[in-house]
């Protein structure tokens, strides 16, 4: 019997839904048992969320500050042949409840010297919110062996505005009626999904997992876009001195940091809004300029290893 962990967080279900299709080829096999485990902070973020909570949970993000969790209902005493960690970025990071329970003590047992599988939902960046998973499970001596990631499709500047209306305002459907619904396309659920689970199942089976991230990017599981590479680049930079010059003033939720909060929900989109259509075209440029430093960029966030 070979048997599964799947932990996981989400606020609207749509990682709920990626995991589940991704593994609907394991659900079935005899010789396989899957736990899913869904993380919950004794303190729900809210869904949707004001745009004050919503700023405000930046600098705890960025600077990997946990939050306490309700207990799991699995113990350091199970087994599993595989995890599956589930995850949002949140901010470029990984979000808090799933960075919570990385820290733990739960992890440290139940992850030591096991082959981890990250599955990520997210907007379209991904790639340093990894960086610090990868530095995580490092520490928790875990092998990353495998990431799937499922993006929201649209243009940058088409997502920016869906994804604010998705969390700020709770809109599921067309934003005003025009813009395309937010987050992961079913298609991508319904077709990719599934050939990223046999994947899954073959290397769970076999136990070697040499050779499961080229296989899972060949059907997709990875693509990394160059402006979005780009983008992130600047954000990884910004955002931790940003988080400080924030927390400078004040803990969670704390009044007296409420302006630089503010400030920041503004400077953010604003950012991205002028600097999106200038990476856009330093990107396209980048490839012809700097082909050889470009490709081994990409073919570096494709795979599950730290420089
Ligand atoms: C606080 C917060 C920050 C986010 N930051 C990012 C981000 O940096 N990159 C990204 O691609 N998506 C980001 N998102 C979108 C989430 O990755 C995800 O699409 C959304 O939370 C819905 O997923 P869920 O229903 O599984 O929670 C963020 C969402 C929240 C709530």
């Amino acid at each position: 019997m070979k048997r599964v962990l799947v932990i996981y967080y989400t606020q609207t279900g749509q990682l709920n839904r990626a995991l589940r299709a991704t593994l609907a080829p394991l659900e079935n096999q005899p010789d396989v048992s899957i736990h899913y485990e869904l993380l919950k902070p004794t303190t729900p973020f809210p869904y949707p969320w004001s745009y004050v909570k919503f700023f405000d949970t930046f600098p705890e993000t960025v600077q990997g500050i946990p939050c306490q969790l309700e207990p799991t209902t699995i113990t350091e005493n199970n087994e599993f042949d595989m995890i599956i960690v589930g995850y949002q970025p949140w901010f470029l990071s990984v979000c808090i409840p799933v960075n919570s329970f990385l820290k733990s003590d739960l992890a440290k047992k139940l992850m030591k010297n096991k082959p981890v599988v990250t599955v990520i939902a997210c907007r379209n960046m991904w790639l340093n919110a990894q960086e610090k998973m990868k530095r995580q499970l490092l520490e928790l001596k875990a092998n990353l062996v495998g990431n799937i990631t499922f993006v929201d499709k649209a243009a940058n500047l088409v997502s920016l505005v869906t994804v604010l209306a998705f969390v700020l305002k709770g809109v599921q459907t067309k934003y005003l009626g025009i813009f395309p619904k937010y987050g992961v396309a079913e298609t991508d659920l319904q077709n990719a999904a599934p050939k990223y689970g046999a994947t899954l199942l073959k290397h769970l089976k076999s136990g070697d997992y040499n050779g499961m991230q080229p296989a899972l990017n060949a059907s997709g599981a990875v693509t990394v876009k160059a402006n979005l590479m780009l983008m992130e680049g600047r954000g990884a930079v910004m955002f931790p001195l940003y988080a400080n010059y924030i927390s400078k003033k004040g803990s969670a939720a704390s009044k007296d940091r409420q302006t630089r909060v503010k400030v920041f929900g503004i400077v953010l989109p604003t950012a991205i809004l002028i600097l999106s259509p200038i990476i856009t075209v330093a990107s396209r440029l980048a490839p012809l300029l700097l082909p050889k430093r470009m490709k081994k960029e990409i073919d570096y966030w494709s795979q599950n290893t730290l420089r």
